[in-house]
């Protein structure tokens, strides 16, 4: 078993093919920017800050297969590969925030050096820093989120309940919400955990379950149309799951399924948290009604591996995505810069950029 779903030493990444957990792993070369836009598109990586950080790694791994005559053809190249890149999954926001920051940063190398050469070293470093960023923000996102609900809610242990998958497997390490479900555990908080199967990709019976077991997290996976029943029967005493872009007002876009887990949280007065690097906020946007929603294939729905389990001629709705309303989030909103309202989310960000 692995947890580590990108490998990458200078020049060389492997990813971990998600599509075959939990039974096997299989690492797999990515070895330029179409390996790389491929492996985000099939889902073999996933997870906002994962392909926002593979992406940008398939490119380093091309970049440095290739040399340039001149600053501005690098740039045109570099330009054009995030451009694709972009275009593999267009919710979550990691991989365009991603893009532009990295297309600014050698437009500004461009302008203060000419060697191609040096820039590209300088890009590829900035890529590479990417890893160990990923990992430390999420460990600041555990502390916050496990302190906040501690406090929040003083109870000595919780139980707590999160969706999709949101741990080592879909960012560098660690996870989001899975980090805080982590930190709880090492800090002793944790009385049980319940993780939603999240049809019809079923990222947490697959990913999330496999994370939790291989931790010796003491949960429990449950099927997406019980979470109402659960929050009334087992006494859930938290809601923490991930984001694919959190906006300007604090609306987020996440797994489907979410939005339904934060209305029945609301009605049963369970405080429902968001976990989310700065890397998956999007203060361009002001509200949730702009962000566009991925729809998946119908295959996803109706078949379960390789077995057909929809009635032949049915219609498919397949969104991969909802968006929660920035008041049904509760408890607040888990960034590594602390924990905050949804209307407080944008002062604070501005204040730290
Ligand atoms: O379709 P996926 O598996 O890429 O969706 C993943 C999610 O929705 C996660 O909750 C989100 O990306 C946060 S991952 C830290």
């Amino acid at each position: 078993m692995s947890l580590l779903a990108i490998k990458y030493h200078r020049g060389h990444l492997e990813i971990l093919n998600q599509l075959l957990l939990p039974h096997e792993s299989v690492y797999e070369e990515i070895s330029c920017v179409e390996d790389g836009w491929q492996a985000i598109r099939s889902m073999k990586v996933r997870g906002a800050p994962a392909i926002a950080i593979v992406g940008a790694l398939s490119l380093v791994v091309e970049l440095l297969q290739q040399s340039f005559s001149s600053a501005e053809e690098l740039l045109k190249f570099i330009t054009e590969k995030l451009d694709y890149l972009t275009t593999a999954r267009p919710t979550a926001v990691n991989i365009s925030e991603t893009a532009k920051d990295l297309v600014s940063f050698v437009t500004y190398l461009s302008s203060v050096k000419s060697d191609p050469q040096d820039i590209k070293i300088k890009v590829i470093e900035e890529i590479e820093g990417m890893l160990a960023k990923d990992v430390s923000d999420n460990q600041s996102v555990g502390r916050h989120g496990a302190d906040h609900m501690v406090q929040l809610t003083s109870s000595e242990k919780l139980k707590v309940l999160t969706h999709c998958n949101t741990g080592s497997l879909a960012t560098a390490g660690y996870g989001t919400a899975l980090g805080v479900i982590r930190k709880l555990y090492e800090q002793e908080r944790i009385e049980h955990v319940f993780c939603t199967e999240t049809r019809p990709y079923n990222q947490g019976s697959r990913l999330t379950a496999y994370e939790l077991v291989y931790e010796n997290i003491p949960s429990t996976l449950v099927a997406d149309s019980m979470v109402s029943l659960l929050m009334k029967t087992k006494g859930v005493h938290v809601v923490v799951v991930g984001a694919d872009r959190v906006v300007a007002n604090g609306d987020t876009a996440n797994k489907i399924g979410t939005y339904q887990i934060a209305i029945s949280a609301k009605y049963h007065m369970v405080p429902f948290y968001v976990a989310a690097p700065s890397t998956s906020i999007d203060l361009s946007l002001e509200s949730g009604e702009h962000i566009s929603i991925e729809e998946r294939p119908a295959h996803e729905l109706t078949t379960l591996g390789d077995v057909r389990i929809a009635a032949h001629g049915i219609g498919c709705w397949n969104p991969g995505f909802d968006i929660t309303p920035a008041e049904l989030i509760t408890g607040g909103i888990i960034t590594e810069y602390g924990v905050f309202k949804p209307h407080e989310l944008k002062q604070a960000l501005m204040e730290r950029i």
